[in-house]
C-alpha cells in the first residue's frame, strides 16, 4: 500500500529515544527545554511547547481570554481541531468561507462574518501555503482582534521573505506523526507577546504558577499557587527527543516534499483537462499535503475506493466543519466550499516517496478515472 502520509524516521530520532529511556526520566524536563531552544532558533521567537497541536490552539486561545459568548472567525475547512480548541474556550466558532484558488480563510467572508462578539480570527495555512497575511492584519489592526495563525500544516513555510513563526501575532504548530516535522504527538505556541508567554507556560502544567522552569530543571512545586484554569498539556522528553532529531533532518525532509510536490504538479499540468492544479510556489512553502481538484467528479468517494484496492491510499482534506451536528450552519453561506470541496484529493506525500512511486499513483488515478463512473 502506498500510504497517503507517514512518519519518516532515521536512526537519530531512535538514538534519542533510547538516550532518553535509559536516563527513567520520561516527564518534561531538559530534552523540552532543549528543543524549544532550538525551535527558537529557527523561529528567532520563543517557543512553548505542547502535546499537541489542538493544546496549543486552545492554550492560545484561552491566553487571549476567549471565552464563553466570544466568537472566533475560522474558515470552514480546516481539520476539526481548530473547531474544537475554539469551542473548547466557550466561545462559538463562526465559519468563513473559503477562497476557491487556494482554499484558505476567504477576508471577504471574514468580513461579512465579524460581529461585536468577534474577538479573534484563525486563519489556516492549509497544505502549507500561506493565507495572504498583510491583508488577515490589516483587517484584525482594524477591527482590534487577536490573530491565531494555525500553522499546523506550515512549518518551514514562508509569507514573502518571512518565516511562518518568525511574524505576526500568535502562531500555533502541530508535530503529530505525519507534520513536517513530528515528535510523536506534540506541538507549540511561538509568540513574542510576553503576557500569552508566561500564561501558556503555567496553564500547560495545571495553571501552576512557574511550573515550567521547575520542570526544566528536573524540579517541581510542591507548595504552589494557581489563579486561572490549567490543562495537563505539556509535552514529554520523549516526544521532544523525537522531535529534535527531526528538526535536525529538516532541511532533508523539506527538500524531498518540495521535489516531489513539484513533479506531482508538473505530471498533473501536462492531464489538465482531468485536474486543476492549486497554484503554489515550492520555492517559499514547505507542502504538508498535495491536494489537486478533479474537474467535475462527483463520486469522489468510489474513487477513493477504487484506489485503495489498486494499493494507493488517497486523503479527502477536509470535510467542512459546517457539515457536523455540533457546529452545524446551512450550506448556503459556503458557496465556494460547495462549489469545491467533493472535488479535492489528496495525493500520497511523504520524505519516503520517490517520484517512481508518484509517476505510479497518477497512472492508476488516470485509469481508473477512464471509466466515467465518477463523473
Ligand atoms: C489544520 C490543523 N490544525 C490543527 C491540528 C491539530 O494538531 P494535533 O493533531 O497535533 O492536535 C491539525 C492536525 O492535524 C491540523 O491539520
Amino acid at each position: 500500500m502506498i500510504r497517503l502520509s507517514k512518519s519518516c524516521l532515521s536512526i537519530r530520532e531512535i538514538r534519542n529515544v533510547k538516550r532518553i529511556l535509559k536516563k527513567e526520566f520520561l516527564g518534561m524536563g531538559a530534552e523540552v527545554k532543549k528543543f524549544e531552544d532550538e525551535l527558537k532558533a529557527f523561529f528567532k521567537r520563543k517557543v512553548l511547547c505542547v502535546n499537541s497541536g489542538t493544546a496549543a490552539l486552545h492554550l492560545a486561545l484561552q491566553a487571549c481570554s476567549i471565552k464563553r459568548g466570544d466568537e472566533v472567525l475560522v474558515p470552514a475547512i480546516t481539520y476539526l481541531a481548530t473547531f474544537q480548541a475554539i469551542s473548547a474556550t466557550g466561545a462559538k466558532p463562526v465559519m468563513c468561507d473559503v477562497n476557491l484558488e487556494d482554499l484558505n480563510i476567504s477576508l471577504e467572508s471574514a468580513k461579512k462574518n465579524f460581529t461585536k462578539k468577534t474577538k479573534a480570527i484563525i486563519p489556516v495555512h492549509f497544505m502549507g501555503h500561506p493565507c495572504d497575511l498583510d491583508k488577515i492584519y490589516k483587517f484584525a489592526k482594524e477591527k482590534k482582534i487577536r490573530v491565531i495563525e494555525d500553522s499546523a500544516h506550515a512549518f518551514g513555510s514562508f509569507y514573502k521573505t518571512k518565516k511562518i513563526g518568525s511574524i505576526g501575532d500568535i502562531n500555533c504548530f502541530s508535530f503529530d506523526g505525519i507534520k513536517n516535522i513530528t515528535s510523536g504527538e506534540g506541538g507549540c505556541v511561538v509568540t513574542n507577546d510576553k503576557k500569552i508567554l508566561t500564561k501558556v507556560s503555567n496553564s500547560r502544567l495545571l495553571g501552576v504558577i512557574g511550573e515550567s522552569k521547575k520542570r526544566y530543571n528536573g524540579d517541581r512545586n510542591w507548595r504552589y499557587e494557581v489563579k486561572e484554569q490549567g490543562w495537563r498539556y505539556h509535552m514529554s522528553d520523549i516526544n521532544a527527543a523525537i522531535g529534535r532529531a527531526q528538526l535536525s533532518r529538516f532541511k532533508q525532509l523539506s527538500k524531498k516534499r518540495k521535489i516531489l510536490s513539484k513533479y506531482y504538479e508538473k505530471i498533473l499540468s501536462k492531464n489538465n483537462k482531468i485536474f486543476k492544479i492549486i497554484k503554489r510556489d515550492f520555492s517559499k512553502e514547505v507542502p504538508h499535503i498535495y491536494c489537486v481538484i478533479v474537474k467535475n467528479l462527483k463520486k469522489r468517494g468510489l474513487l477513493v475506493k477504487d484506489l485503495v484496492k489498486q494499493n494507493v491510499q488517497l486523503g479527502t482534506h477536509y470535510y467542512p466543519g459546517y457539515k457536523v451536528k455540533y457546529y452545524k450552519k446551512p450550506k448556503k453561506f459556503f458557496p465556494n466550499v460547495e462549489k469545491i470541496y467533493d472535488k479535492v484529493i489528496t495525493l500520497p506525500l511523504h520524505p519516503d516517496l520517490n517520484v517512481k512511486d508518484l509517476d505510479l499513483i497518477v497512472k492508476k488515478i488516470k485509469k481508473s478515472l477512464n471509466k466515467k463512473i465518477y463523473f
